[in-house]
């Protein structure tokens, strides 16, 4: 039972004193249940602590952090934001501050996935609030990382310490920091950068793109040697949602820049491709997306969280920007991402009685140091509250409620 109403985006504070006029005179409650979800969602996972790292060794959580970092600053810039409770400026500095002493020296940042420099947003943030120079410092190790990570014969970044393998994941990381980084701190090298850039994701497409779905596989070993690498491309076997996912999110937040740079053209079309592609794609019955989208309905196959926000954020954002266009039933991205926005809220999001919310059904984590199978995909493990998860949720909720107004339920 959704109830939308325009007003809500103008006039957040007056469209739920109208909405939930308590007959009790509990007003106070009223306000804090009848918050929209990007709010609720960003406040408990402030709650929970999550996101932000205890120690050196805790480096798998820099994805988190820089994640959730990108969704706080969505957030706070939308009308959603206002409803807020936590303090996501001190949050932003607390989640910083314990990263920095990870990624600070760049050498040995690349001994990290690429994620780590999903990390940068917050980075960037608090260096151009403060002006303090541990940030500037921290935010050139990572871009001096960039030049120190190893590459492979067609100059495609590893994603991580496996030799000549590229993924789709890091391209959500290195998409959101490559252009910041270069258009606040390094002006000079704009046009080097994006040649880099561009061909990083350009490698990704000519080794990934599988021709039976339109869509992109999760990776490829440029050697072909590994033992799932197709033989003639490298590709590895399965399109799984949270790999494109990130891409997908990396390409939106990427196109909504204004780079001055002809590739830009090709990478809108091959964008509404890759949309066409993921609304193909769509389960009929959930309305939402397969963890392993090569093989829908599979037996051991299933609907999967966080692939399933990334993609409802990105078709959403993809319409607001005017990169998709809603034509008719047929190709209607709003339609397509408001019935997953739908099916996420009532499948994976779960009510906790102290009032915060969790989110189910996310996948842990999927390696290509595996037998990179589809026994392999849907066997492992679902985390409970997983950051990667509920930080697209919250992505994903902005442009809901930026498009339709608050989902109360
Ligand atoms: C985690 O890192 C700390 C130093 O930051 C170290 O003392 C500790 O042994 C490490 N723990 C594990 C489980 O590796
Ligand atoms: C960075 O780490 C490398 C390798 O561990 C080390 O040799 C170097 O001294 C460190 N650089 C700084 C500035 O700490
Ligand atoms: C990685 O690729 C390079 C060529 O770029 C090659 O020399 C090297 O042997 C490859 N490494 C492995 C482990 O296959
Ligand atoms: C400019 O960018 C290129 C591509 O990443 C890099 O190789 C080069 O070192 C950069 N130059 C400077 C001055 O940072
Ligand atoms: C697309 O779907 C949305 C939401 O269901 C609807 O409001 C809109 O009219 C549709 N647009 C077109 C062109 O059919
Ligand atoms: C989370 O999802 C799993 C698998 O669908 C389900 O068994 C479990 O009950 C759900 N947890 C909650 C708290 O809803
Ligand atoms: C890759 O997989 C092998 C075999 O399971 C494991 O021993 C190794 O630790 C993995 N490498 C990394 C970096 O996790």
């Amino acid at each position: 039972m959704g109830l939308q109403n325009p007003l809500c985006f103008f006039l957040p504070i007056l469209c739920v004193m109208l909405l939930n006029q308590p007959s009790n005179g509990a007003s106070t409650a009223a306000y804090t249940t009848a918050r929209p979800y990007s709010a609720r969602m960003a406040d408990s996972i402030i709650l929970r602590g999550q996101a932000i790292l205890e120690s050196q060794n805790d480096s798998s959580l820099l994805l988190q952090v820089g994640v959730f970092q990108t969704a706080l600053l969505d957030l706070i810039e939308s009308p959603s934001g206002h409803y807020m409770e936590q303090n996501w400026e001190t949050y932003i500095s607390r989640s910083t501050d314990s990263v920095v002493g990870v990624v600070d020296n760049a050498t040995q940042d690349t001994n990290l996935p690429l994620d780590r420099l999903s990390v940068g947003s917050g980075l960037f943030y608090l260096y151009g609030k403060t002006g303090t120079s541990i940030y500037k410092n921290t935010l050139a190790a990572l871009r001096t990382s960039i030049d120190l990570q190893p590459r492979n014969m067609f100059g495609g970044l590893w994603y991580y310490v496996y030799p000549n393998w590229s993924y789709l994941d890091g391209m959500f990381s290195l998409l959101s920091f490559y252009p910041l980084y270069t258009s606040h701190l390094d002006i000079g090298n704009m046009t080097e950068v994006n040649n880099d850039l561009f061909h990083q994701i350009e490698l990704l497409w000519e080794h990934c793109y599988d021709e039976t779905t339109g869509l992109l596989v999760h990776g490829y070993d440029a050697t072909k040697t590994a033992s799932w690498a197709n033989p003639t491309t490298g590709a590895s076997p399965i399109v799984w949602d949270r790999a494109l996912g990130w891409f997908m999110m990396g390409l939106v937040d990427l196109l909504e820049l204004t780079l001055m740079d002809s590739r830009v053209a090709t990478w809108r079309s091959r964008f509404v491709d890759l949309a066409n592609a993921i609304i193909q794609a769509v389960d009929p019955t959930s309305g939402c997306w397969w963890q392993v989208m090569s093989a829908p309905g599979r037996s051991g196959n299933y609907i999967e969280a966080s692939g399933s926000a990334m993609f409802t954020y990105t078709l959403y954002k993809g319409v607001r920007l005017g990169l998709l266009q809603d034509t008719n039933l047929q190709a209607n991205y709003t339609s397509v991402a408001a019935r997953a926005y739908r099916s996420l809220v009532d499948r994976f999001v779960v009510e906790n009685r102290d009032g915060t919310l969790s989110y189910n059904g996310t996948v842990s984590v999927c390696s290509l140091n595996s037998s990179a199978n589809y026994e392999y995909y849907v066997t492992q493990p679902l985390a409970y509250d997983s950051v990667l998860g509920s930080a697209a949720f919250v992505r994903a909720s902005i442009e809901y409620e930026l498009q339709h107004g608050t989902l109360y339920k």
